[in-house]
């Protein structure tokens, strides 16, 4: 049996350069704040617990990230001064007392981080007999990164970071990941001796590195610069999310789904897309989102925390938020689905047409130019053009409920609350005030009176108070 895995991520720096009130580590990328990224891919590795250190904006941190990993076995520690990256991981130690194996070492900053490295990384340590592991890699500039000393045979001896680097070692092009595993009992003992005594007068983790090396081997993943590249401002987090988004749609094409343009689609960590879906360009599905298998979303659409069931096709330039269609459903093109908006299978919501917090039942159609507010519709109902569900009276909004069958003929408005019987049949041009009884034909519009002859006439007189001008 392998001995227990742990995680220390790090997540208490400022991010001065992302300029922003927010914590760096809370910064959306794909729908997910950064430092999800990082978490996650510990647990996926193996490990049975994670403690977040977090210092700046820490309550936020801990808020967003205690709900992001309900459940799960994710601690924090307080590092109370940001006094160097050895000083951070130390801040953890009180999480993990009695933890006797060995600690992943993270940057909560380091969103492409995928759990293949890591698994590679924890195996590599198993099969060794140091008591620390590490990852490099070579950037094309490592200006700024600590640099990996190697001596004779290659020998890892230690790291020098970049300000304390002589010009010759500033040469060296492999450098510090800054991810890392260690034997705790180790890890814990080499951050007791550490001192500032360096460019920057801080505790410096890497300077565990050389302890470790005087030790025993330290052997080292090399990974792909891109992959464990962390984010210090906005733009470098655009272009982490510009890969993340095409490893995200890669994921989802091997999966099954075609994507049509897949350098103009947008897919959230969050979203599932089960298998011959086809999305078209420019689609942006955000949030948790679950589509079926056999869906087809139309280009330009905006999905957000929505569900969209097997063999539904979403036409172009449909907005969905937090909605929940069906199975077999026609929606759209131009149609928005606004929250609390529940379709039962195949339902048909064409364009022009809003919905909020309203059912349709099985089969119902609401094909063109209508409002439907805060209503229950039946199955098998058809709501004409131009129908509007007068929910709000200024002060509370009211209910609208159809029963089965119902037919509401064009530029009808319900004026709620109100209740239209099973089978009803509401005349074209109402304003329904009054519950409609099932069966009932509903008409609320002024009789039509025909004047013969009337247009002929009003004609002729026009012609002749033309010539006499
Ligand atoms: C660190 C490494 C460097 C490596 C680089 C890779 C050290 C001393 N240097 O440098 O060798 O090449 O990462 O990106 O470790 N943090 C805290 N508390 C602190 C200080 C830092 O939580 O007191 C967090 C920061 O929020 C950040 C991470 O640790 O996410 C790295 O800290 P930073 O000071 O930026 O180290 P680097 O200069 O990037
Ligand atoms: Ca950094």
């Amino acid at each position: 049996m392998n001995p227990p895995l742990a995680a220390v991520v790090l997540c208490a720096g400022k991010g001065t350069r992302m300029e922003s009130v927010t914590a760096k580590v809370l910064h959306p990328i794909l729908g997910r704040p950064l430092a999800w990224y990082p978490i996650t891919r510990a647990f996926e590795s193996g490990c049975q617990q994670v403690v977040a250190v977090i210092g700046h904006q820490g309550e936020q941190v801990r808020a967003t990230m205690s709900k992001a990993f309900e459940g799960q076995a994710l601690a924090f520690a307080v590092q109370e001064q940001q006094r160097g990256t050895g000083d951070a991981v130390a801040a953890a130690r009180g999480c993990l007392t009695g933890f006797t194996g060995a600690v992943l070492i993270l940057m909560g900053d380091v969103p492409l981080l995928t759990a293949e490295t890591l698994t590679r990384l924890v195996s590599v340590y198993r099969a060794s007999k140091g008591p620390l592991a590490m990852v490099t890699c070579k950037p094309p500039d490592a200006t700024g990164y600590g640099r990996v000393l190697r001596g004779a045979g290659r020998r890892v001896e230690g790291i020098v970071e970049h300000k304390d680097a002589t010009p010759e070692q500033r040469l060296i092009t492999e450098i510090n990941a800054g991810l890392y595993i260690a034997d705790a009992r180790f890890l814990w003992g080499a951050l007791e001796t550490l001192t500032p005594a360096n460019a920057q007068g801080e505790l410096y983790l890497t300077d565990i590195v050389a302890k470790a090396a005087a030790l025993g081997e330290v052997v080292v993943v090399e990974a792909d610069a891109r992959e464990v590249e962390g984010v210090n401002d906005r733009a470098e987090l655009a272009e982490r999310a510009e890969l993340l988004r095409a490893r995200i749609n890669r994921r989802h094409m091997k999966a099954g789904v075609s994507l049509q343009h897949p350098q103009s689609t947008f897919i959230d960590e969050g979203v599932e897309i089960g298998p011959d879906t086809v999305i078209g360009p420019n689609v942006t599905i955000s949030g948790e989102c679950e589509i079926g298998s056999g869906v087809v979303i139309g280009q330009g659409s905006v999905l957000t925390h929505s569900t969209i069931g097997d063999g539904t096709e979403v036409k172009p330039y449909s907005v969905c938020e937090e909605a929940v269609v069906g199975p077999r459903c026609h929606v759209g093109p131009f149609a928005r689905l606004r929250p609390g908006t529940v379709l039962d299978e195949g339902v048909h919501v064409g364009n022009f047409v809003e919905t909020k917090k309203t059912r349709l039942k099985k089969g119902s159609k609401a094909n063109h130019l209508a409002y439907l507010g805060d209503a229950e519709i039946g199955a098998g109902c058809n709501i004409g053009a131009g129908t509007i569900t007068c929910n709000y009276d200024g002060v509370d909004k009211h209910q609208t409920v159809l029963g089965d069958g119902v037919f509401i003929g064009s530029d009808t408005q319900l004026v709620a609350p109100v209740t239209i019987g099973d089978g009803a049949f509401v005349a074209a041009g109402s304003t329904i005030t009054e519950n409609v009884p099932a069966q009932a034909l509903a008409l609320s519009r002024a009789p039509q009176t025909i004047k013969e002859g009337w247009a002929e006439r009003r004609r002729k007189v026009l012609a002749g108070l033309k010539s006499n001008r």
